[in-house]
C-alpha cells in the first residue's frame, strides 16, 4: 500500500487503553488463577470484530474446560478461516494476481518449542490446522505449495474451491482497473463514457491488502501457543510468501516469556523478524504494549536510512506469560484493537497508533 503521508511524528506512548467492554459473564463454578501466576487461561486475536469475538468464544470453551492452548487456538482460528465473508483469511480470502487463493499459516507451541507452517497452500480452507499437523507430525517446520497440499490430503483434508464469488468479483474488478494499457475493462470506445469507480469503493467493507489474523493463548497450565493465518497480500505475485508462515516473523512463542504475532505488510515483518523481536523485548522486561511499539520503531529506524517518509502498514499484538496484552499499529485513523477473552469475559483491548500523521 502506498504511503501518501509525507511526515509523521512518533508517538511513543507506553500504555494501551483497555476498552474493557465486557460482554460475557464470568463462568460460574470455575476456578481461575489470576494472581502470582498471572491471568490464565486467556486467548486473544487480532480480529477485533464480531467474527473475532465468535472465535474467542470457541477457543475459550476449550480453555475453560482444561484444554490446551495448542488446541484452543486451532479451533478459534478455524472460525475465522471458515467464514466466507472474511476476505483476508482462509476460505473467502482474496486471491493472487492469477485469481488463485494461496494461503499461509504458522503454528508454535511454547511448551515443546515446536513449530509448523504451510505456505502457498491451495484448495484447503483451514491452513492453520495443516500447520498444526506439520508441527506435531513431522520433523520439518515449513511445507509449501504442492508439497503442503499433498501433506494435507494425506491427513484427510478435502480439496475444495476456496475462491468465493465475492472474492472472485473483487479480483475481476481489480484486473479491470489495474492498468490503463492492457485490454481488461470495457471496450475502448465506451471506457471514457463510463463513470470510473474504484473497485474498493464497490466493496467498502472488505479488508484488503494484508489482512491476517493472529491467535495467541495461555492455558490453565500456563502453557502458551500461537498461530497466524492469512490469504496474504491480495493480488500478490503467484508464489509470493508473506510473513505469516515464517516463524519469528508473523509469529513467535516462548513459554518463559509470552507470544507475539504480526499483521500488515509481510515483507517488512520478514526483514525485521518482528515477532521474535517483540518476544525478545518482553524477555528484557518490556511490557507487551511496549514491545509492540518497540518493534514498529525498529522497522522505521531501518527505513530512515533510505526513505525517512516511508511508514509501512503493520499491526502487532503480544501477550506475556502473566496475561498482559499489547497492540500497536504503524499508522491509521483509528486506534488498533484486538479481542481478548479471560475469565472476566470478552473485551476489546485498544492499543495505539505509533506514528501519527502531522
Ligand atoms: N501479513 C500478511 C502478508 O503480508 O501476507
Amino acid at each position: 500500500m502506498k504511503n501518501a503521508i509525507s511526515r509523521r511524528k512518533f508517538f511513543y506512548k507506553t500504555v494501551g487503553i483497555s476498552a474493557g467492554a465486557l460482554v460475557l459473564p464470568t463462568i460460574a463454578g470455575f476456578k481461575f488463577q489470576e494472581k502470582s501466576g498471572g491471568i490464565k487461561p486467556m486467548i486473544i486475536t487480532s480480529h477485533a470484530n464480531d467474527l473475532g469475538q465468535k472465535a474467542m468464544e470457541t477457543g475459550w470453551e476449550i480453555l475453560r474446560n482444561g484444554g490446551s492452548a495448542v488446541d484452543a487456538i486451532e479451533k478459534a482460528a478455524n472460525v475465522i478461516e471458515l467464514d466466507p465473508e472474511d476476505t483476508s483469511v482462509g476460505y473467502g480470502g482474496l486471491p493472487n494476481e492469477r485469481g488463485v487463493v494461496q494461503l499461509d499459516a504458522s503454528y508454535m507451541d511454547g511448551k515443546t518449542y515446536s513449530a509448523g507452517a504451510v505456505a502457498c497452500l491451495e484448495n484447503i480452507k483451514t491452513p492453520a490446522s495443516v500447520a498444526k499437523l506439520v508441527m506435531q507430525h513431522t520433523d520439518h517446520v515449513l511445507l509449501v505449495g504442492a508439497g503442503a497440499l499433498e501433506f494435507a490430503k494425506a491427513w484427510g483434508f478435502q480439496e475444495e474451491n476456496i475462491l468465493t464469488e465475492k472474492a472472485r468479483k473483487i479480483w475481476l474488478r481489480w484486473k479491470e482497473e489495474m492498468s490503463p494499457t492492457d485490454d481488461w475493462g470495457a471496450p475502448e470506445h465506451i471506457q471514457n463514457l463510463q463513470k470510473k469507480e474504484s473497485y474498493w469503493r464497490d466493496f467498502p467493507d472488505i479488508e484488503h491488502h494484508y489482512g491476517t489474523t493472529n491467535v495467541l493463548a495461555i492455558d490453565m497450565n500456563g502453557d502458551i501457543a500461537g498461530c497466524t493465518t492469512t490469504s496474504g497480500l491480495s493480488f500478490k505475485l503467484n508464489g509470493r510468501v508473506g510473513d505469516s508462515p515464517i516463524i519469528g516473523a508473523g509469529l513467535y512463542v516462548d513459554n518463559e516469556v509470552g507470544a507475539a504475532g504480526a499483521t500488515g505488510r509481510g515483507e517488512d515483518v520478514i526483514k525485521s523478524c518482528a515477532s521474535y523481536y517483540m518476544v525478545l523485548k518482553m524477555k528484557e522486561g518490556r511490557a507487551p504494549q511496549q514491545a509492540c511499539e518497540d518493534a514498529l520503531k525498529m522497522i522505521i529506524e531501518h527505513y530512515k536510512i533510505v526513505n525517512p517518509d516511508y511508514y509501512p502498514s503493520e499491526k502487532f499484538v503480544a501477550i506475556n506469560k502473566y496475561g498482559e496484552t499489547g497492540c500497536a499499529t504503524m499508522k491509521g485513523n483509528r486506534n488498533p484493537q484486538m479481542s481478548v477473552m479471560t475469565s472476566k469475559g470478552y473485551s476489546r483491548y485498544e492499543g495505539i497508533i505509533a506514528f501519527q500523521g502531522k
